[in-house]
């Protein structure tokens, strides 16, 4: 059966009237939940030369979160989530996604270069039953970069679900720079998602009136699957790759006893040198990698503290849901020896030359939600409720005043050419603003220059309300007239919902 946006909503509205977990519900379930960190699959494929070539199954299942309690999930090559897939530059990889579930679905490769009809978008629809062949080159530099569902407003419920995964890549020079490479000793995947769940242990999703327009977030952390892990620590030194896999959620991550730690590697790259912090912001999307020294081998929480970044206003209590203190993860380091390494005082520069000299386009894109910037809050808010039923595709979520159509191409940019965007918010949420295909540079936030964590390289810019952000980014050589590519926000509830437009590269 075809399930379409209006069924969906409705299905959702059934679905609401599952109480979410009561309180002590959730105390009880928290004694008996299942915490041991787990290290992800780790799937370098089946390596002929250069050519490397991987399967993953798109399928159902059930999955234990909490002792006793079967969450009906979905995962690729298992029950949630997926392996993470690693290759390096110069590979070709040929990626086999056979969908054994019964809807439509895609795999996008996020952070990736790549033609367009590999890009695993909206256009590359994967039907029930069917397989898609993926197949690109690899031309980036190393970074920790990840596939997730994209399928036409389902990528929120999919995602949510269990459609996601890490893709770690490597380069020549990416194993000499002394940093901690054992994977799962001390080279450490994160994929950290927030989840509500119902009485009856099935995830809850839209249940509540403000999923629609803050995106769906729950109070329960998942690392890697895991409900708030315990990692026993195994090296004094561990590289920590924190991936934001949740659907709204923005954290703000920090130790629980404040220590500081060095982020080396924003979203598709390295920085140029570690950058000592005691707290990093991850949008959704967005990852980080960071070396923390638990040498004093003590127990300590990794926590997402309370702000106001990325929440809205912060007047409303129901608005306040992404402001929270959340507990992330444990890491237990009493048992852990002394690591050989040490953080680098230089890692490198990028190879790829982004120069606003270059540029032969500036584009303006205007984030768009509800009533925002006439009506106020009472506008938005009746702007929501009058759109509820619908899904608010007649225009609730827009960029430059346009819900995505998946029939208009939105813009044409030229193959090899370098442009500017200029992304401002006239909403007062903040929104996580993406584009496919291209890894770029934050030139500045409001003039000012962006943080040191984020000046690496990246596929996802936060843009918080009143803010106009500038991004630099060269176009690969590919080229398609046909195929478009997307730029969205990362909300996955607000990118299903049209905040998302197209261009084609020729
Ligand atoms: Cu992470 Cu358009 O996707
Ligand atoms: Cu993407
Ligand atoms: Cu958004």
């Amino acid at each position: 059966m075809k399930q379409t946006r209006r069924n969906f909503i409705k299905t959702a509205g059934v679905a609401s009237l599952l109480v979410p977990l009561s309180l002590p519900a959730i105390a009880k379930i928290r004694q008996t939940r299942l915490n041991s960190f787990v290290v992800p699959a780790l799937d370098r494929g089946i390596r002929k030369g250069n050519n490397v070539s991987f399967k993953l199954a798109i399928q159902a299942g059930k999955t234990s979160f909490f002792n006793g309690v079967n969450t009906p999930t979905l995962g690729l090559n298992q029950s949630y989530l997926g392996p993470v897939l690693r290759a390096k530059r110069g590979d070709t990889v040929s990626i086999n996604v056979s969908n054994h579930i019964n809807e439509v679905t895609t795999v996008h490769w996020h952070g990736m270069t790549l033609p367009a009809n590999m890009d695993g978008g909206p256009h590359q629809a994967i039907p029930p039953n069917k397989t898609w062949t993926s197949r690109f080159q690899i031309r980036q530099e190393a970074g920790t970069l990840w596939y997730h569902s994209h399928a036409m407003h389902k990528t929120g419920p999919q995602v949510y679900h269990g459609l996601a995964g890490m893709f770690i890549l490597d380069d020549e020079g990416s194993d000499k720079l002394g940093l901690p490479n054992e994977y799962g000793v001390d080279d450490i995947p994160c994929t950290i998602q927030d989840r509500r769940f119902n009485q009856d242990g099935s995830f809850s999703y839209m249940s509540m009136m403000p999923d629609r327009m803050m995106g769906m977030m729950g109070s329960i952390v998942l690392v890697n699957g895991v409900v708030t892990p315990t990692l026993v620590a195994k090296k004094t030194l561990l590289r920590l790759r924190l991936h934001n896999g949740s659907n709204a959620r923005t954290y703000n991550l920090a130790f629980s006893d404040g220590r500081p730690f060095h982020v080396i590697a924003s979203d598709c790259g390295f920085l140029h040198k570690p950058f000592q912090t005691n707290q990093v912001r991850l949008a959704v999307a967005e990852r980080v990698e960071i070396l923390v020294d638990v040498s004093d081998r003590k127990e300590v929480l990794l926590k997402s503290l309370a702000s106001s970044a990325g929440g809205m206003m912060g007047m409303m209590p129901m608005m306040q849901m992404n402001n929270k203190a959340l507990n992330i993860m444990t890491i237990d380091a009493r048992q852990a020896k002394q690591s050989a390494r040490k953080v680098p005082a230089v890692l490198r520069n990028s190879t790829l030359n982004l120069n606003p000299k270059a540029a032969t386009a500036t584009r303006q894109f205007e984030l768009e939600m509800g009533m925002m910037g006439r009506g106020g809050m009472g506008g938005m808010m009746g702007g929501m409720m009058n759109r509820m039923d619908n899904g608010g595709r007649d225009g609730m979520f827009r960029i430059n005043g346009k819900s995505m159509d998946i029939n208009r191409i939105d813009f044409q940019v030229k193959a090899n050419s370098t442009e500017i965007w200029e992304i401002s918010n006239a909403s007062p949420m903040a929104h996580p603003f993406h584009v496919h295909n291209v890894q770029f540079r934050i030139l500045d936030r409001n003039g000012k220059r962006p943080h040191p964590s984020e000046s690496g390289l990246k596929d996802v810019v936060l843009v918080h309300g009143n803010e106009r952000v500038r991004i630099i980014m060269k176009f690969p050589e590919y080229s398609d007239a046909k195929v478009p590519y997307m730029y969205h926000c990362h909300i996955l509830e607000h990118e299903d919902q049209g905040m998302m437009g197209q261009f084609v590269v020729v």
